[in-house]
């Protein structure tokens, strides 16, 4: 992987995790409507769905890589990737919720990992920039 490629990564992930952040929005305000439960449902299965993919990217694709180049931050990543667990456990505990239609319950667990998301993705974000301002410190040619 090239430092241009670690620059596009850290651009991908934050650009992922701005749709998800949208994602968020969309379900927490059906949730606060309080609807009859068909639009959360929806907005839930939208972001349980792009969720779960962009987890699935960093376990499998991003962070493996990262992993390899940047042995240093192999223990940031670890703690990083342990939390993508906690979040899909969220995830079917929020989709429980909404089956038996318990909004109240849907909604304060929503909004108990839309803030846990958001810790995380600063986290990863700033992990990212480091890795990046690192290579640029030991000045890596470019493949550019
Ligand atoms: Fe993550
Ligand atoms: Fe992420």
């Amino acid at each position: 992987m090239t430092s241009n490629t670690r620059k596009s990564l850290e651009g991908l992930v934050a650009a992922e995790h701005r749709h998800l952040d949208a994602l968020f929005g969309e379900i927490l305000l059906d949730l606060r409507r309080g609807g009859e439960g068909a639009a959360a449902q929806d907005a839930f299965a939208r972001l349980r769905d792009q969720l779960e993919a962009h987890l699935a990217r960093e376990d499998r694709l991003y962070y493996p890589a990262l992993r390899a180049l940047r042995p240093a931050h192999r223990e940031p990543i670890a703690a990083i990737v342990a939390a993508h667990d906690v979040f899909r456990s969220q995830l079917a505990q929020i989709e429980s919720s909404l089956a038996i239609g318990a909004k109240d319950a849907a909604l304060r667990a929503v909004e108990l990992l839309a803030s846990l998301f958001a810790t995380h993705e600063v986290a990863e974000e700033q992990m990212l920039q480091k890795i990046d301002q690192e290579v640029v410190a030991e000045g890596m040619p470019s493949a550019g």
